[in-house]
């Protein structure tokens, strides 16, 4: 561990799935409006909304509700949200739903008690807020972004066709608790739970590919990666395992907030090209990192070869006797491969909606992040896309 950092998570966990019940400690400590934040309507079918209106009612909150928040939230809906938390004068956004609920809270949160446009200022100009933050609490419905315990916040402009994440530097942004039900998740859609597995291994490979001194970051994100790799399997085949989904659910979590980035710089450009994609298509945001992942990894390869062997051997188990250096990385991407294959996610951007008109585009809304292996030129970066059509 060669870097020097900062180490605190204010974030308060409850998890498992007696967690909800946690909801009645932590509702006292804060005013009396509360708006419930939640999405299309899943938490009305599968009885969290009811369980959750219980807690509240009984705690004699005031409520008023955001309904409708979709996956990769839009600015408009910010705008309309800003409006309802402000009339309400709200004492705690509770976001009851997947990363893009929470997302959405954290947004709102930076926003009610601002005077500027908070695309500008927070989007746009990746300032940090200077006014006062409504606080956020969370019931998280769905495994994979992380975002129950991390000050990200990711919202589209439909207009611009621009998905941009804010990951911001205070802990004020930060979820004052969430709460994970791992059997919540089970409800999910097959193609959510398969994105939302793919998005946590992903965010584990932007904080692993990065750095070459020994740290103990990267020997937890190996650990890590082989719990996902290992649960996703069981849960692929039976989603009702509840042991599977739980250690699905608490990788998630450890994935990203901020542990296994301490001491080291962090590549995220499969988020950068993922989120290009995403801006273009509106596709689910796990599919669009897998479909981008391969030919960027391989792409880069030789620029972090002592890495991607590490991976190989560490993470997928290849034995690198009588092999070059070389061979051995790329059988590790050929493991991860296969892996993405068996359990699903999109293997190309144009099963998403992309194509060969859009490359120019993608590239030109791709922001370039230098903490990875290699520095990537626009040339690459469309020829990255084109290889993932
Ligand atoms: O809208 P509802 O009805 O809730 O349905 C959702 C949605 O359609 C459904 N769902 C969630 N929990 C469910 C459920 N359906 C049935 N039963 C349940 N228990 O799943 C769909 C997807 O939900 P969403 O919240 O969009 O998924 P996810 O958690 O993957 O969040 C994606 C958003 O998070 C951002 C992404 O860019 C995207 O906008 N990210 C946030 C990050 C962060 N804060 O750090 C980092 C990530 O890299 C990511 O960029
Ligand atoms: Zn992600």
């Amino acid at each position: 561990m060669l870097g020097n950092f900062k180490y605190h998570n204010p974030t308060k966990l409850y998890f498992g799935n007696q967690s909800l019940q946690f909801l009645n400690q932590e509702l006292p400590e804060y005013g009396h409006n509360v708006v419930l934040i939640y999405g299309g309507g899943s938490i009305k079918k599968n009885g969290i909304y009811q369980a959750v209106m219980d807690i509240l009612t009984k705690n004699n909150k005031n409520v008023v509700e955001i309904s409708g928040v979709m996956p990769n939230p839009t600015l408009k809906k910010l705008y309309e949200g800003i409006d309802i938390a402000r009339q309400h004068q709200a004492d705690l956004l509770l976001a009851v739903g997947g990363g893009s609920v929470c997302d959405y809270a954290k947004a709102v949160a930076v926003s009610v008690h601002c005077d500027e446009d908070p695309w500008d200022k927070y989007f746009i100009r990746f300032e940090e807020p200077d006014c006062q933050l409504v606080p956020v609490g969370c019931v998280l419905t769905m495994a994979g972004t992380g975002s129950e315990m991390n000050a990200g916040s990711v919202i589209t402009n439909s207009d611009t066709k621009q998905k941009i994440g804010h990951v911001f530097a205070s802990e004020e942004v930060m979820p004052k608790f969430s709460i994970l039900n791992p059997h919540y998740t089970m409800t999910v859609p097959e193609y959510q739970m398969k994105a939302g597995i793919y998005d946590i291994f992903n965010h584990i490979c932007e904080q692993y590919f990065s750095g070459d001194d020994d740290t103990t970051s990267d020997y937890i994100s190996e650990g890590l990666m082989r719990s996902v790799i290992h649960s996703s399997r069981i849960a692929i085949k039976n989603p009702q395992d509840y042991e599977a989904r739980s250690n699905i659910m608490w990788t998630a979590t450890w994935a990203l907030n901020t542990l296994v980035a301490c001491g080291k710089s962090s590549d995220w450009m499969v988020h950068m090209l993922g989120q290009a994609v995403g801006g273009y298509t509106n596709a689910t945001h796990g599919m669009t990192l897998a479909a981008v992942s391969l030919p960027y990894y391989r792409h880069i390869l030789p620029y972090g070869l002592p890495k991607f062997k590490r991976f190989a051997e560490n993470v997928w188990g290849v034995q690198a006797a009588g092999k070059t250096d070389e061979q051995v990385a790329q059988e590790g991407l050929a493991c991860m491969e296969a892996w993405m294959k068996e359990i699903g996610v999109a293997m190309s951007i144009r099963e998403l909606g992309a194509d060969e008109t859009m490359l120019d585009e993608l590239a030109d809304a791709t922001i370039i992040l230098d903490g990875g292996y290699k520095k990537l030129g626009r040339q690459e970066i469309i020829e990255i896309f084109r290889e993932s059509l």
